[in-house]
């Protein structure tokens, strides 16, 4: 398998966190999911625990699996806090074995465009279809491609999150540009910081680009069954303005 493509966006859990302090309307989507398919739930490429720990919070058995050092030491750090246990586990989503099975295993967050090739998606659904039990769910989220932010002028910076520094440093002012390459379906994104007054510092992120037909294809053509495909955390049907790919599926027997 290949090895992965890596994004050193993931270096720092504080700075994540605050780079998505207003993203939170995915978080009772899956409270919702988490209480209808009900524990033990798996997250794959759980990140800081953003949506683990709400979770979590609510008494609910769930495991939380991501490749990053970073953020998954933030993660623990944060749920130690709060005093509430997760199962944290660091493991490629592409291979990994754990000695249970879940109700629910969900990859959120757009996650999945993490995945470049398709044997990382065939392995990653492998390990999935392994861990899932009988009844068990499959959930993941992923935008609805957005033709004109992948073929935006790759010479233009464009403003991505402001917040204060967690250091104290100051003000720490990202923008992006991006050039996305048609054949490998891969939309090559850098974030640039500029973190008070130090000198800007540039973080690769590749995000591959899965279209509507495509993902579900994959998903039929890997053994499983789509029971479900939402335009957005509201659980309003997918149409072609959608923001968003939600699809709940399980395994095809
Ligand atoms: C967009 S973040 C999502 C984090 C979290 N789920 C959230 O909703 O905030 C993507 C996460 O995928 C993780 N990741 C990327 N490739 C991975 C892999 N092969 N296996 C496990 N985690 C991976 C990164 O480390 C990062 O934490």
């Amino acid at each position: 398998m290949k090895p992965i493509d890596f994004d050193d966006l993931y270096w720092d859990g504080q700075h994540y966190d605050l780079q998505n302090r207003d993203y939170v309307n995915d978080i009772p989507f899956y409270l919702r999911k988490a209480r209808q398919y009900s524990e033990p739930i798996l997250e794959l490429a759980c990140g800081t625990g953003r949506i683990t720990i709400p979770i979590a919070e609510q008494g609910i058995d769930i495991t939380g699996l991501d490749i990053s050092e970073p953020m998954i030491s933030y993660a623990k750090k944060k749920a130690k806090e709060k005093n509430v246990t997760v199962g944290w586990v660091k493991a490629d989503c592409r291979n990994f074995k754990l000695d249970r099975k879940f109700n629910l295993i969900f990859f959120p967050f757009n996650s999945i465009a993490h995945l470049h090739d398709l044997e990382s998606i065939k392995s990653c659904f492998s390990c999935v279809k392994m861990h899932l039990k009988d009844e068990g769910r499959f959930i993941i989220d992923i935008f609805n491609p957005c033709l004109d932010i992948l073929i935006r002028d790759s010479s233009i910076r464009y403003p991505v999150a402001e917040y204060p520094d967690p250091n104290g440093k100051g003000t720490v002012v990202i923008t992006e540009n991006n050039l996305y390459d048609t054949s490998t379906q891969i939309n090559r994104i850098k974030w640039y910081y500029k973190i008070g007054s130090e000198p800007e510092v540039m973080k690769e992120l590749n995000m591959r680009i899965f279209y509507p037909q495509e993902i579900d294809v994959l998903l039929h053509y890997n053994g499983f069954k789509i029971e479900d495909k939402f335009g957005d955390y509201d659980e309003t049907p997918f149409t072609s303005t959608s923001p968003k790919q939600v699809i709940v599926c399980y395994v095809n027997k």
